[in-house]
């Protein structure tokens, strides 16, 4: 199957587009522009006076999105980036201040979909998990290098894993007996060798896996910075939309909106998908949308 053929189904776009309050003639960044999904509609309400900027950390993701965006206008500018640098970016690119700014946080359907990227513990590929072709260690790394106890923390930190203690010595006795993990279907193994047979609902590699990609990505450090730092680019009245996918994230995006007071937010209450969403789109089930206005 081609890239193009399984295409990131966006989440929340309706309420993403509503929420953000965008008309003709807006400048907005889309922070993680992914394969489009949000972009190609944002550039539809924002017509040909608008501009979009899109950022993506993935270089592969870009392509898609450039022939997707080509296909409904011109007026947009992709960045191969991390949204912790927005600001240097707007330095860069000599962006004005914008009327709206979406993060759609966490992995694509396309970066799953490649066993090469090693995101998936279903599909066996290379160990790797960098969202960014310009990051230097792999989860190989991690695992293969990283002592008992620090493999633990990450593994509890960011998957939330109970079993993260139990989970980082059997990663260390395989080390000792096979010397190197090397592929995702090793480690999805080893994890599920931990749980014998107290399989929950969802696989048992599901949050080990988790913790690895948000660690190889500093995915946390990254969203802090972001959050820091974007509503600085913001018109005034202009508002910031965050989509979240797991607890963790979700809790950083809430405290950030609630104590900054540059901003209003215009959501107490998380928005989540409508049932018809998560009827259809598996990946929306964990959806959580946030937004808040420039005062
Ligand atoms: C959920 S997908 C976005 C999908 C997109 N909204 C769409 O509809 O096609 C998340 C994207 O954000 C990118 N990403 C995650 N963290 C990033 C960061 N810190 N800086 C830049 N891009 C990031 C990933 O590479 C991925 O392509």
């Amino acid at each position: 199957m081609k890239a193009m053929e399984i295409l990131h189904t966006p989440v929340l776009v309706n309420e993403v587009l509503e929420k953000l309050n965008l008309k003709k003639g807006d400048t907005v960044v889309d922070c993680t522009v992914g394969e489009g999904g949000h972009s190609v509609e944002i550039l539809k309400v924002i017509g040909p006076s608008g501009f979009l900027y899109g950022i993506d950390q993935d270089s592969e993701a870009l392509k898609i999105a450039h022939k997707r965006l080509k296909n409904v206008g011109d007026n947009f500018f992709l960045v191969n980036d991390n949204f912790l640098n927005i600001k240097a970016i707007q330095k860069k690119y000599n962006i004005p201040a914008v009327n709206g700014i979406l993060a759609d946080l966490g992995i694509s359907s396309l970066q799953l979909y490649y066993n090469r990227r090693g995101f998936s513990f279903i599909k066996n590929g290379p160990l790797d998990m960098r969202m960014s072709f310009h990051t230097e260690l792999t989860a190989a790394d991690v695992v293969n290098s990283f002592p008992e106890n620090e493999l633990a923390d990450i593994i509890f930190k960011f998957g939330e894993e109970k079993l993260s203690r139990h989970i980082a010595k059997a990663i260390v006795d395989y080390r000792r007996r096979k010397k190197k993990i090397e592929t995702t279907e090793e480690l999805a193994n080893i994890v599920a060798n931990v749980y014998h047979r107290k399989r929950g609902k969802i696989h048992p590699a599901t949050r080990t896996f988790q913790a690895l990609r948000i660690f190889v990505n500093n995915e946390m450090g990254s969203l802090e910075m972001f959050l820091k730092d974007a509503p600085d680019i913001l018109e005034q009245d202009a508002r910031i939309a965050v989509i979240s996918y797991h607890s963790l994230e979700d809790r950083v995006v809430k405290k950030a909106f609630r104590e900054d007071k540059r901003l209003n937010r215009i959501n107490k209450k998380v928005i989540r998908p409508l049932e018809e969403e998560l009827l259809s789109n598996r990946r929306s089930r964990s959806a959580k949308l946030r937004v808040a206005e420039r005062i």
